[in-house]
């Protein structure tokens, strides 16, 4: 058994003891000051990390150039040459325009515009006269009216070898009834030249023959006269002759035994068949002489027989 002193004692032997043993690995700590001055070094370690040397790869210049380094610049090249000046002038070079050109353009635009009105507005009456002349579709009849005094026309108003104009068909519109393609003629034959009755009429008093003809030279639409001395028709735009009646033509062999309306001289005459023969207007005369225009035979400006 131990006393109390001696368990005093051994407690602290043993405390000297734990004393020595902790001031022996004193020493050892003291030994470390390569690890604690691996404190110091880890700021050259940690450097590479942060420092510039690191990061100018990333954002340095040297990265950036080799877009425009001798490489790309290299690769430019060859694209440039597909601009080059030998391969542009395949390519035709639009003229620039000057502001005065442009105006002088549209100048001509509004000229044409403005013609193609006028022409669809001149037309425009024509139309439903020419659509109603094709063949022998206009049959309107109607008691012709002398175009000066609007009177209604008798084979009395006519003398031998006279003749009257008048419009037909006629509308009652002034503005349409003024186109020259609605003037006809009628002619009292003289003696010596005839026509067919189905061309014709004849007058139960006298039995005298009238024909009528639409004005219009077949030519280029001028209107022609009736020449009373020559016995025929005559076109003063270019000499176009034409005949209203078949017979002898002493001294104009051309037109002798020629049907009514046919074209023996000028231009109208050259013209293939039937552009070369005056439409016809066919008549009707009552007991009492008015006439009455009751069928075109023909287009008017073409021929009998368009
Ligand atoms: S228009 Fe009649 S001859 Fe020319």
């Amino acid at each position: 058994m131990s006393s109390p002193e001696d368990e005093k004692k051994k407690t602290q032997a043993q405390q000297q003891k734990q004393e020595d043993s902790t001031t022996a690995t004193q020493p050892e700590e003291k030994t470390q000051p390569p690890s604690t001055s691996q404190s110091v070094p880890s700021a050259p370690i940690s450097k590479p990390v942060t420092s510039t040397s690191v990061a100018k790869p990333v954002t340095s210049t040297p990265i950036g150039r080799p877009t425009t380094s001798p490489v790309s610049a290299a690769v430019a090249k060859p694209a440039s040459t597909l601009t080059n000046p030998p391969i542009k002038p395949t390519v035709p070079q639009k003229p620039q325009e000057s502001k005065q050109d442009i105006s002088r353009r549209n100048f001509l635009k509004l000229v044409a515009i403005a013609g193609g009105v006028i022409m669809v507005g001149s037309f425009g009456q024509l139309f439903p006269f020419l659509q109603g002349s094709v063949g022998q579709a206009s049959a309107t009849t109607q008691v012709i009216q002398d175009i000066s005094t609007g009177a209604p026309i008798k084979t009395s108003d006519i003398p031998v070898n006279g003749f009257k104009i008048f419009i037909w068909p006629r509308t009652g519109n002034p503005a349409v009834d003024a186109d020259s393609f609605r003037q006809c003629v009628v002619i009292h034959l003289p003696p010596g030249l005839t026509a067919p009755s189905s061309v014709s009429a004849v007058d139960p008093a006298t039995n005298d023959i009238f024909i009528a003809f639409s004005r219009v030279c077949v030519h280029l639409w001028c209107l022609w006269n009736y020449i009373a001395a020559d016995k025929r028709m005559e076109c003063p735009c270019h000499g176009s002759q034409y005949v209203p009646g078949t017979g002898q033509y002493p001294s104009f062999p051309p037109a002798t035994d020629q049907p009514p309306g046919m074209a023996v001289a000028g231009p109208a005459s050259l013209q293939t068949p039937p552009n070369n023969m005056a439409p016809i207007v066919k008549l009707s005369i009552a007991s009492d002489g008015t006439i009455s225009a009751t069928q075109l035979i023909g287009q008017v400006g073409c021929g009998q027989k368009c």
